[in-house]
């Protein structure tokens, strides 16, 4: 299956069922079609450019949204809608291109700094997830731009466009979460040091005939900061939020934003990073786009000094990020696994 799932289902005649090794253990009270529609808070970040009184209610919305939910919704982000459309377009371009234009990219290894892939890892035999995926980094200098896929043509020069307003949306939203803590607005923003890392993540997620024996993505948390994602229209995030799974609709035009572990470590717990997961339609395929924003790869992961007066307060043991990030990908465990080891 190292082909992808996509090219899987366009090659198999009429599929009516999910092939075993797609088959997940998810338990009963837990499937995606018992999932709860959710709403998560909606924020308009127009308001943190308003006078004073409607900035810090801005603020408060998102530090509440951070302390209940560890997601929200943004509109009014400044980011065109024209850009959205045209990276989901490119992307889409990427996914239909003939098998041999995307093995190209093909890779096993976490570390590779361009990635088409399948599943969670193209290595497992069985367990697998219906996804497929091309994933990168950004940054505010794209070191990494000249390996970026070439096809289709306009990929390369939509995707650094979107990724630098997505950049400047994510340290828009650490300001405001910085102040809502009481620290200085760019704390955040420094902590990631001078060369943050951004990792953009976009999935495939085909039609499939039994979406209720697999799923897209099984549940995680993000390791890094803030996590601002996209999709083509079709609804399949889903949210655990006091041990319920919530579906979060599709609201073209909207990112959604959720916290990852860097900041739960930040906030020392104030704000917890949320599992979340993605299912699969058996109408539609699906595309997310996920952008990931988190410190350089050297930076140290601890809570910020100004919310720990006695070290003793500190509910996580410092660790580098590139060895959290290493950890968290080797664990075979799901959920927020890696987290626990350093707390
Ligand atoms: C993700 O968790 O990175 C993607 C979620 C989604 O497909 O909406
Ligand atoms: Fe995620």
């Amino acid at each position: 299956y190292k082909k992808g799932v996509k090219y899987l289902v366009d090659n198999s005649k009429d599929m009516k069922m999910v092939p075993w090794e797609f088959v997940l253990p998810i338990p009963e009270g837990e499937r995606p079609s018992m999932a709860i529609d959710g709403s998560i808070p909606v924020i308009d970040l127009s308001g943190l450019n308003g006078p004073d009184e409607q900035r810090l209610s801005t603020i408060h919305a998102i530090s509440s949204a951070c302390a209940q939910w560890g997601f929200f919704r943004v509109t009014n982000h400044g980011i065109k809608v024209s850009l959205m459309d045209e990276m989901v377009q490119v992307v889409e371009e990427f996914f239909n291109l003939p098998i041999e234009e995307k093995m190209i990219y093909g890779s096993d290894d976490v570390m590779d700094p361009v990635r088409y892939g399948t599943s969670l890892t193209t290595t497992r035999k069985h367990n697998l997830h219906w996804r497929d995926f091309l994933r990168h980094y950004g940054g505010l200098i794209p070191h990494t731009y000249h390996l970026w896929p070439t096809n289709p043509p306009a990929y390369r020069d939509v995707a650094k466009d979107y990724l630098k307003e997505v950049w400047q949306l994510a340290v828009i939203v650490f300001g405001a979460i910085s102040e809502g803590l009481g620290l200085d607005p760019d704390y955040i923003e420094s902590s990631l040091g001078d060369e943050g890392t951004q990792l953009i993540i976009s999935n495939y997620y085909p039609a499939c005939p039994e979406p209720n024996k697999t799923l897209g993505l099984a549940p995680h948390s993000d390791h890094g900061g803030l996590t601002i994602v996209m999709d083509n229209g079709i609804t399949g995030l889903q949210i655990k939020h006091n041990q319920t799974w919530y579906s979060v609709p599709s609201i073209p035009g909207t990112f959604v934003v959720n916290l990852g572990d860097f900041v739960e470590v930040l906030s020392n717990e104030k704000y917890k990073s949320v599992e979340h997961r993605a299912i699969v339609s058996a109408e539609a395929a699906r595309i997310s786009i996920a952008v990931g924003h988190g410190p350089e790869m050297d930076a140290i992961v601890q809570p910020a000094s100004p919310l720990i007066k006695e070290k003793s307060e500190s509910k996580y043991r410092p660790i580098v990020y590139k060895d959290y990030i290493r950890a968290q990908q080797s664990t075979i465990k799901r959920g927020k696994s890696a987290l626990d080891e350093i707390m």
